[in-house]
C-alpha cells in the first residue's frame, strides 16, 4: 500500500513540475513579447546620471567611416534617388507658383497600440498653437514609385524603425517640424534664439531646408567609452527634433535613398535562417542618427567648393592626425569632417547659394549642443534649464530603456 501512495504522489510531483514549467515558458514569453511600455517618468533619468570615468584619446576622430559606405549599392541608390527627383518633379509641376517653403507645420509620428499622445505631445502644439499639427499615419501613396520602399518599410520588425523613414519622408515631401512624442516644448519654435536667422527679414534670410541639432559631440572617446555609453559614433547629430524650412531638401533625400539601400543590404547580408536581426546599434546605424549624420556630412562634402571654409577647416584640424590622407597614394582628401561642428557655441549655416556650380544640398544649419541636446552629461551639453535650450528631450523610455531603466534608471 505503501508504495501505491508513492507512486500517486511522484505521479502527481511530476505534473505539478510540468505545469509550472509551461507556467514559466509562458510567463517569459509574455513578459519578452508583450510587455507594454513603462509608465511615463517625468524625470530624464540619464542626465542626472553620473557619467562613467572618463575614458580618452590623445588623438581626436572627427571623421567615421560606416560599414554600409564601404560597398554601396550604387544602382539601387540611384534608382531611389531618380524616383524620389520625379516625385519632387511632379509636385513642382502640379503646384502653381511654386515655393519651396513651407507652411508652419509640427509633425509628430504614432505607431503601434500602445502609444498616446501624453503632456509633452499636447504641451508641443499648444506651445506653438501658430502651426498647424499633423500627426501623420502612413504616406504610401504618394512615395508608391520608389523602387522596393513599400516593402522594405513592411519588413521592419519594430515601430521604432518605421518612424525613422516616415520622418525623414515627411520632412523631405512637406518639410517642417518634426519632434519625437517625448520631446518638451522649453521654449516655442519661433521664439528659440539659435532659429532667429531662418527668420530674419526677407534681405539677411538664410536659404535653408534643413536644421539639425547636436547629440554627441565627444571626438577624443575612447572605444571603450564608446562601448559604455553605447554609441555608434564619436559625434552623432540628432534625427528626434528637425526643422525642415524648405521642402525636398537634397540632404534628407540622400537620407532616404541611403536608409533603403542601407536596409536592403543589411537584409541581403542577414542569415538565411533568423532573418536580418535588428539590435539596437543596427537600428542606430541603417536607420537612425549613423545614416542622418553621414549623409549630412557627406553631402557637404560632395556640394561645398574645395575652397570652402568648412572645408579648409576639416582638412587643417586633420593636419596631426591624418584621417584625410590616403594610405595608398598619400593624398589628402578634402571633405568636410566633424571638425567644424566641434564644440560649436553657435549655430554654423550653409546657405544653399554655397553649394558648387550645378550641385545642390539645399543649404543646412547645425545648432549648438545646448539648443536640443540639452540635458546630458558629455558633450559640453548644459542643463535642461540652459538659456540655449529650445526643446528638451526626455530620451524615450520606450525600447531603448524601458522597464529597466524604470526601476533601476
Ligand atoms: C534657395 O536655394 C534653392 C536651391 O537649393 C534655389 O532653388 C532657390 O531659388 C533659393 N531661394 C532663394 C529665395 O534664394
Amino acid at each position: 500500500m505503501g508504495s501505491r501512495r508513492q507512486k500517486m504522489l511522484s505521479i502527481h510531483t511530476i505534473g505539478v513540475r510540468k505545469l509550472t514549467l509551461v507556467f514559466l515558458v509562458v510567463l517569459i514569453y509574455l513578459v519578452v513579447y508583450h510587455l507594454p511600455p513603462p509608465p511615463k517618468t517625468k524625470n530624464n533619468t540619464r542626465a542626472d546620471r553620473q557619467p562613467p570615468t572618463y575614458d580618452v584619446d590623445t588623438t581626436p576622430r572627427y571623421l567615421h567611416s560606416s560599414r554600409f559606405r564601404e560597398d554601396p549599392d550604387s544602382e539601387y541608390e540611384k534608382k531611389v534617388s531618380d524616383a524620389l527627383s520625379e516625385i519632387e518633379g511632379n509636385a513642382r509641376r502640379r503646384e502653381h507658383n511654386w515655393d519651396s517653403s513651407t507652411d508652419d507645420r509640427i509633425w509628430q509620428v504614432a505607431l503601434g497600440k500602445y502609444i498616446e499622445r501624453d503632456t509633452d505631445s499636447i504641451e508641443f502644439e499648444q506651445e506653438n498653437r501658430e502651426w498647424a499639427y499633423s500627426a501623420s499615419k502612413l504616406i504610401t501613396e504618394t512615395f508608391s514609385s520608389v523602387p522596393d520602399l513599400k516593402q522594405l518599410y513592411d519588413s521592419y520588425p519594430y515601430h521604432v524603425i518605421r518612424s525613422d523613414l516616415i520622418r525623414y519622408l515627411l520632412l523631405w515631401y512637406y518639410g517642417g517640424f518634426y519632434a519625437d512624442m517625448d520631446v518638451y516644448p522649453a521654449r516655442s519654435i519661433k521664439t528659440c534664439p539659435a532659429l532667429q536667422p531662418l527668420w530674419n527679414d526677407e534681405a539677411r534670410r538664410l536659404n535653408v531646408s534643413l536644421v539639425v541639432g547636436i547629440e554627441i559631440d565627444e571626438p577624443h572617446a575612447s572605444p571603450r567609452l564608446m562601448r559604455e555609453w553605447r554609441w555608434i559614433r564619436r559625434y552623432q547629430l540628432i534625427q528626434y527634433t528637425m526643422y525642415a524650412p524648405r521642402r525636398f531638401s537634397p540632404i534628407l533625400r540622400e537620407v532616404i535613398v541611403r536608409v533603403l539601400a542601407h536596409t536592403r543590404q543589411h537584409i541581403k547580408h542577414s542569415n538565411f535562417f533568423r532573418g536580418p536581426q535588428y539590435k539596437e546599434n543596427t537600428i542606430l546605424e541603417v536607420t537612425g542618427p549613423g545614416v542622418f549624420t553621414d549623409a549630412v556630412l557627406d553631402v557637404l562634402s560632395q556640394t561645398l567648393p574645395p575652397t570652402h571654409k568648412l572645408v579648409e577647416s576639416s582638412v587643417d584640424a586633420d593636419a596631426d592626425i591624418g584621417d584625410l590622407v590616403s594610405s595608398s597614394t598619400g593624398v589628402t582628401q578634402r571633405r568636410v569632417t566633424w571638425a567644424p561642428f566641434n564644440r560649436i557655441r553657435e549655430p554654423v549655416c550653409v546657405d544653399a547659394s554655397e553649394a558648387s556650380e550645378g550641385k545642390s544640398m539645399g543649404g543646412v544649419c547645425v545648432l549648438p549642443i545646448s539648443v536640443w541636446g540639452n540635458g546630458q552629461r558629455h558633450s559640453g551639453a548644459e542643463n535642461f534649464r540652459s538659456i540655449h535650450a529650445c526643446v528638451n528631450h526626455r530620451f524615450g523610455r520606450t525600447w531603448r530603456k524601458g522597464w529597466m531603466e524604470y526601476f533601476f534608471g
